[in-house]
């Protein structure tokens, strides 16, 4: 099976990120905060997207630290770079560059941060392993990945019931397809790589405001081609994304997002 983003990202970088950012930013940074970053830090962000994270991450590290962000498609990095100009980011490098090659860097981190990045690629034991090898001794790795079949709506609704994870979980192993449950196992494999945990917890938002839940059609749209792909209609996706609508115009409807969990471990 080739390992592609499933998610279509156009110029201008994925509208689909927004989400995740007001969703899910407030508690990636407190958690941070409380077990990770520090002024001065060397931190790689990897599959940083439109950058918004790299951002917050050049600030809580300052001038004397520095931010390496990568990912391997050119049009988040664009997206990211250009909202990166100016004094406070000269300290952000963005490098296309693919989650498996990061010790082609030939740099050790005192952090490094991947977001919703594993739950996508082919390999997340692979990439733990080399997030281990990256780091300097006492460095801390901070994951965080998702459990996307956790998601639900009430009133219940086929347009929200948590995607249908397509990896066969009896074959847990790398190189079998995305995992979209790997939020999981990231306790057990970042463990398993040597690492110490700081920290571990579940989070799931709700979606229950307007403007909140019309976010989700971006998602909807960038994913349409791999769900076509993997074998639903046309006119089921029309019929989704007209559910998805009704779903946001109805104020008695919420929606709780996918789980994501987080993980600080530490290299010993
Ligand atoms: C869901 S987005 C998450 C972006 C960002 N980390 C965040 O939390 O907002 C996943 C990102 O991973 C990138 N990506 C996917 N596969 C990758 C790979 N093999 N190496 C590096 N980046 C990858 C995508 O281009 C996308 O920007």
């Amino acid at each position: 099976m080739t390992e592609k983003y499933e998610c279509e990202v156009s110029k201008g970088g994925s509208q689909g990120l927004d989400l995740l950012d007001l969703s899910f930013n407030p508690t990636t940074m407190s958690f941070m905060k409380n077990n990770a970053i520090k002024p001065g830090m060397k931190v790689l962000d990897v599959g940083c997207g439109t950058g918004v994270m790299s951002r917050w991450l050049a600030k809580e590290v300052g001038p004397t630290g520095k931010v390496v962000a990568i990912d391997n498609s050119e049009n988040q990095l664009e997206a990211a770079r250009l909202a990166s100009q100016g004094s406070d980011f000269e300290n952000i490098e963005y490098k296309l560059l693919s989650v498996y090659d990061i010790l082609d860097l030939k740099e050790k981190f005192d952090l490094i941060y991947c977001r919703f990045v594993l739950h996508h690629v082919h390999s997340p034991r692979k990439a733990i392993k080399l997030f281990y090898e990256a780091l300097n001794p006492g460095g801390i790795y901070v994951g965080e990945e998702g459990l996307i079949s956790a998601g639900f709506a009430y009133p219940p609704s086929f347009a929200w019931t948590g995607y249908e994870v397509q990896f066969d979980q009896a074959k847990e192993e790398d190189g079998k397809g995305r995992d979209g449950d790997f939020g999981m196992k990231l306790y057990f494999y970042s463990k398993k790589a040597g690492f110490d945990i700081l920290a571990c917890q579940l989070v799931q938002p709700v979606l229950w405001e307007k403007e909140r839940k019309a976010l989700l059609l971006y998602g909807l749209k960038e994913f349409k081609a791999t769900a076509l792909e993997q074998g639903m209609t046309d006119a089921e996706w029309q019929n989704k994304y007209k559910e998805t609508e009704r779903l946001i115009e109805d104020d008695n409807q919420m929606i709780a997002f996918s789980q994501s969990c987080q993980v600080a471990a530490k290299k010993p």
